[in-house]
């Protein structure tokens, strides 16, 4: 939740951190804001308001010299999001100012105990930490007191710092929330991901917790400090920066979310490639020996990851014959379940940063339980502290709703169960192809979609129904439906609607049966037949295999397994239609951001 980026460099900073703050926006789109150094002035401006990023440029002062400057792009969570909570902020002194992301859980207890006699001016807790820093500089060095402060402050934060004494300098701290250091001869650049780097680093260290880092612009050039809370210097990794500026940009599709729809047939493709070698599969013989000897597996994630972990359940049971159970991340965190004689923990996260995640980590981490990471960002915080982890390889995923990331985490999750099992029931080379052909085949035939939808779907109410794995597509089908259109759906067991919900079923109601399975096909349809006796307006989507003459959707064969990978991409096309229709914000829907960063 939230992004922010700094620049210390050769650049014009506020350039590194508008560009940035476009990129980071899917991280949170209330509010943002910008303070930079101006040279000719010598002074610290900012601007700082409501909305996006394109409305703070429309009132930009570009006519400023500057080489050092702090961004952040918010998601509220304390205090509404108004021009004052907007970040950055600034002590009540005027002499630091503060970008945050996260959340200080003894903010209150903070303001009592050191900041009394202070006038804040928002209800952000990141007033807070600017205040608290200000009150140890009176007697502390600048050094000191940001340190001094990070072992008080409770909860996730990363921060950006600047010092009006100190124009040559950029400090940062972290703990729990992201933060990386991109590292280039002409400048540093800090930031909560990856993507707002390119352009401008050759390589980038991700911040370790609880560290202090210290940016000086030198006669020699540009040099960092990173040391922990008490000042011991750490070790550091520096990784290459792989992406490249056309990986993030829209290559002509009118939103991210169409582009990554269209994507998904290729990451496919190099999952394929990534985990095979000459025609065979393979993955880390460490993964495969910690999942053999494990009497259940806990799958545990949120949103669109918890929908792809219900996929993976089914694959772990009918290919691993392991018992599997799948968990929302939120609930278990606080409310863990008995796990079992051997348990084996699987996370499950595109951004592989949300707090609901953490917070069962951590907990995981002190029972000393084995645990395995399925991920698209592999320097990610629940990569790196889970003992396995495995890469799904998307490529960025910027659609505030996930696509790519989902068909990526089943592939994976199914070429991992397929290596466990004895019995290699298919070949799944020429089934992973089949699918990947199969999903091509319905992303070049969506203007029949689109049309669909201008037919079908109306704008109140919306069900999915299926069986079995169906039903766990109809669960991601309707979450893609609701967050980018806001159109209440529910995914639905075809049976159990007629058990209460069919009270709701009236004419017009729109209902998208799902339906890959031979061994239940009939089944939903009859349940099909039932709504569609009471009006409801249906679009059914099918396999070639199971299909009848008045399918609206008919999807090319693959192996019944591999079927969610295709059949998830015509309701991904429904929700993106639907929210085109209704001109909705699609890549960046209300209330909503990708990396969700507070519990
Ligand atoms: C947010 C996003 C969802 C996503 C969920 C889990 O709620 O809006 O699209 O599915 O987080 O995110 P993760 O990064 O852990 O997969």
């Amino acid at each position: 939740m939230c992004g922010i980026v700094g620049y210390l460099g050769q650049k014009k900073a506020s350039d590194v951190i508008l560009s940035g703050l476009h990129k980071l926006e899917y991280r949170g789109y209330d509010s943002c804001g910008i303070t930079f150094y101006s040279e000719k002035k010598d002074t610290f401006i900012t601007h700082k308001d409501q909305g996006r990023v394109r409305h703070l440029e429309d009132d930009f002062d570009y006519n400023h010299d500057n080489h050092l400057a702090i961004g952040h792009t918010r998601w509220a969570t304390h205090g509404e999001p108004t021009q004052l909570n907007s970040h950055p902020h600034r002590s009540a002194d005027g002499r630091f100012i503060i970008v945050h992301n996260g959340v200080i859980e003894n903010y209150h207890e903070i303001k009592v105990k050191y900041l009394d006699n202070v006038t804040f001016t928002s209800e952000t807790d990141t007033e807070v930490i600017v205040n608290l820093i200000e009150h140890f500089s009176k007697s502390l060095q600048i050094s000191e007191a940001i340190r001094k402060t990070l072992s008080i402050l409770e909860g996730s934060y990363a921060l950006l710092i600047l010092d009006t004494e100190h124009t040559n300098r950029l400090y940062a701290a972290k703990n729990k929330s992201p933060l990386l250091l991109g590292v280039a001869e002409n400048g540093m650049t800090m930031a909560s991901d990856v993507m707002a780097l390119v352009g401008h680093a050759d390589h980038y260290i991700p911040l370790e917790d609880k560290t202090y880092t210290e940016i000086t612009a030198t006669n020699d050039g540009f040099v960092y400090d990173m040391v922990d809370v008490i000042g011991k210097p750490i070790q550091t990794k520096m990784i290459k920066m792989d992406l490249v500026t056309e990986e993030i940009g829209k290559a002509g599709y009118a939103h991210y979310m169409l582009k990554e729809i269209c994507e998904q047939p290729s990451v496919v493709r190099k999952i394929m490639n990534r985990y095979s070698k000459n025609g065979v599969f393979h993955i880390d013989e460490n993964i495969i020996q910690a999942l053999s000897s494990a009497s259940n597996i806990h799958i545990i994630a949120a949103g669109t990851s918890m929908h792809a972990g219900l996929i993976a359940k089914h694959y772990f049971e009918v290919l691993a014959e392991i018992p599997t159970q799948v968990h929302i991340a939120s609930e278990f965190a606080y409310n863990m379940p008995l796990l079992g004689e051997a348990p084996f923990f699987i996370l499950i996260s595109q951004s592989g940063e949300t707090a609901d995640l953490r917070a069962c980590l951590v907990n995981l981490k002190e029972a000393h339980h084995p645990m395995l990471t399925v991920t698209n960002v592999g320097t990610s915080t629940l990569a790196r502290e889970a003992d396995y982890s495995l890469e799904i390889f998307a490529g960025p995923e910027i659609a505030v709703a996930s696509t790519k990331a989902y068909v990526g985490q089943v592939t994976v999750l199914l070429i991992l169960t397929f290596l466990l099992s004895d019995k290699k029931m298919f070949d799944l080379n020429a089934e992973l192809s089949k699918a990947a052909v199969s999903m091509e085949a319905i992303i070049d035939n969506r203007d029949y979609v689109r049309q669909l939808v201008k037919d079908r779907i109306i704008k109140t109410s919306c069900f999915y129904i299926g069986r079995g794995i169906d039903y766990y597509t109809c669960m991601e089908a309707a979450l893609k439906l609701k967050e980018i259109s806001y159109i209440q759906t529910e995914g639905f067991a075809a049976g159990e609607l007629k058990h209460g919900t069919i009270a709701l079923i009236e004419k017009d109601i729109p209902v998208v049966a799902i339906i890959t399975q031979e061994h239940i096909s009939k089944n939903t349809r009859s349940n099909l037949q039932e709504v569609i006796t009471r009006g409801a307006k249906t679009i059914t989507i099918s396999m070639k295999h199971v299909s009848n003459m008045k399918d609206d959707i008919v999807l090319m064969d693959t192996h019944e397994l591999l079927t969610p990978l295709v059949s998830v991409i015509p309701t991904q096309l429904i929700a993106y239609y639907s929210a085109l229709n209704l001109g909705r914000d699609i890549d960046k829907p209300r209330n909503l951001a990708k990396s969700v960063t507070v519990e």
